[in-house]
């Protein structure tokens, strides 16, 4: 009924519904991105976010960043291009990218900090679907990362 990202197969196309650009992706935190970092992407993401009608879920967990963004596709298209040049995280695998009509998964949050209890799953189920040879890779990467060594030399070496 709902593919790995929680989005209804074969749903009907409704028309009444915004145009939606949704941007999946997960990446590594730079070294020095903590709790207290992550605290203040937060913030300054909801007051941008809701400015901008962007809504959305990030998840951090041993040093890995999973985010889910939807909003109107100019607006994402601006907020992409300012992820790919924050230092503060590297290594950005895209995992869902499209444009669609359709209500928003998450209406009432303009960024979201969810637990990182489900990070292994959410990433590998990614792997699973993954066609791109590059995702298939750096998915793998940083699986096998979360899996080795100590969580804290993450994205170090
Ligand atoms: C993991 C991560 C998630 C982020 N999420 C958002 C977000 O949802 N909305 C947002 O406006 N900025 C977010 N940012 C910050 C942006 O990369 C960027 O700093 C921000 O859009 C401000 O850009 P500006 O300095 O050009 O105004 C995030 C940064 C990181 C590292």
């Amino acid at each position: 009924m709902f593919d790995e990202y929680g989005f209804p197969k074969g749903a009907d196309v409704d028309y009444a519904a915004p145009t939606l650009e949704t941007f999946v992706y997960c990446s590594r935190a730079a070294e020095g991105v903590d709790d207290a970092e992550v605290d203040r992407i937060i913030d300054r993401s909801q007051r941008r976010n809701v400015a901008r009608d962007i809504t959305g879920v990030l998840v951090f967990g041993s040093g890995v960043f999973f985010q889910l963004i939807e909003g109107p596709p100019a607006r994402v298209k601006d907020l992409i291009a300012n992820l790919h040049s924050d230092p503060r995280h590297y290594d950005i695998v895209t995992l869902d990218r499209s444009v669609e009509k359709r209500e928003r998964l998450y209406p009432n949050w303009e960024m979201e900090l969810v637990g990182a209890d489900h990070i292994h799953g959410v990433l590998q189920e990614a792997l699973e679907a993954a066609e791109d040879e590059n995702n298939i890779a750096t998915l793998r990467r940083i699986l096998v990362h979360l899996s080795s060594g100590p969580l804290d030399t993450l994205g170090r070496s």
